[in-house]
């Protein structure tokens, strides 16, 4: 497709393509560049206008493909590679033949789909990430049942222990799945903000009841402290339940054996980080820590520490995830500090109205 564009001058074609907000390029019959706009000169990093094309865009794709517009004027595309600071960008290049009086051109314009290319790469590493959680229980689970139709079929000890295995693989799976279900609950609805009354000193003590036989088991002790009067605030209280549970589970996981484990809760007070009245939860052990550059990837989903120490006590790195969702859905903040050899503190802001 050859457009035709009612200017004359290569001049015109300039303002016009200055008029563009995606990266333009405009190059005329003798393969030079005649003319680029400002988004064009940021994103190839130098104003180039008089240079040979060839030694502007550099990238065998695109030359290509401006290579054959030149030739037959056609539509094509291409995708071109950028960065910008650390940080890679993809382009869709569109190199269009044009038509003036004082000869053919080629357009080239840039479309960023860095986003794009983004989200469909987040969606093959999640994918990946599930299939591989439940491939390892699953691969177990078919293992035992072959043994125990096999060499285990008449020893009842030995099948005792394989079902006791099998039961905790299963186990696991299904806690897969739940956290799953809760993290895409809990995305969908995270625009609305939730509004019931909740008690938050009352949902702490409940909490610390129910984590008690798990804490007790590992040594570990509760040393909780409410402010005078209970704290209510507008949530949801099964997600706030969940925020709870997540971390307190985490700090008897990761904490240490027979260590204290303090949860603190603040009156309202102002807030300056959500600026408005704001309660802080903050839940620290006194386990082994978390070194510094660990500390931004926690909430991300899967990720861990230590992946085989969590794996061994039934980690799949989907608990902060759900935390950091519900908190955001709360409109309030999560904090993580935590020292090497001293432990670690998570810090929940909660805006108190
Ligand atoms: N209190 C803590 N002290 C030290 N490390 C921690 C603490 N809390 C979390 N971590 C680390 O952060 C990782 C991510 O925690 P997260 O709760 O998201 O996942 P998980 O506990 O591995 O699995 P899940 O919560 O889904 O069962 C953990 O694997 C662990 O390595
Ligand atoms: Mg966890």
């Amino acid at each position: 497709m050859i457009l035709k564009v009612g200017v004359s001058m290569p001049t015109s074609f300039s303002s016009l393509i200055y008029a563009f907000p995606l990266p333009s390029v405009l190059i005329g019959e003798s393969e030079k560049i005649e003319a680029l706009n400002p988004p064009a000169t940021a994103l190839l990093g130098l104003d180039a206008t008089g240079r040979h094309y060839i030694t502007v865009i550099r990238q065998p794709a695109v030359l290509d493909a401006v290579e054959q517009t030149l030739k037959d004027g056609m539509a094509r595309n291409a995708r071109f590679l950028g960065s910008e600071g650390l940080r890679d960008t993809t382009w869709r290049v569109n190199v269009c033949g044009v038509e003036s009086i004082s000869g053919p051109m080629t357009l080239v314009t840039f479309e960023d789909v860095t986003a794009v290319e983004e989200a469909g790469q987040m969606r093959r590493d999640f994918v990946a990430n599930v299939s591989h959680e439940l491939r390892t229980p699953l691969t177990a689970l078919l293992g035992f049942v072959e043994t125990l139709r096999g060499a285990a079929r008449e020893d009842p000890v030995a099948r005792d222990r394989f079902l006791a295995i099998m039961e905790r693989e299963a186990a696991r799976m299904a806690q897969l799945v739940d956290d799953l279900l809760s993290l895409s609950r809990v995305e969908a609805e995270e625009r609305v903000r939730p509004t019931a009354p909740v008690d938050l000193s009352a949902l702490l003590e409940t909490a610390v009841q129910a984590f008690s036989p798990m804490a007790t088991q590992n040594g570990n002790t509760f040393r909780l402290d409410l402010p005078p009067d209970p704290v209510v605030i507008p949530g949801d209280v099964r997600q706030l339940q969940q925020v709870v549970s997540n971390l307190l589970e985490n700090a008897i996981k990761y904490g240490g054996r027979d260590k204290p484990v303090d949860l603190v809760l603040s009156a309202p007070m102002l807030e300056p980080t959500i600026r408005t009245e704001g309660v802080h939860l903050t839940v620290t052990d006194h386990g082994d820590g978390i070194a510094g550059h660990h500390i931004p990837r926690l909430t991300e989903r899967f990720y861990r520490v230590d992946s085989h120490r969590s794996r061994e006590v039934g980690g799949t790195g989907l608990g902060l995830a759900i935390v950091k969702h519900i908190i955001n859905r709360h409109r309030g903040r999560l904090r993580i500090e935590s020292s090497v050899g001293k432990g670690t503190r998570f810090s929940v802001i909660l805006p108190a109205r």
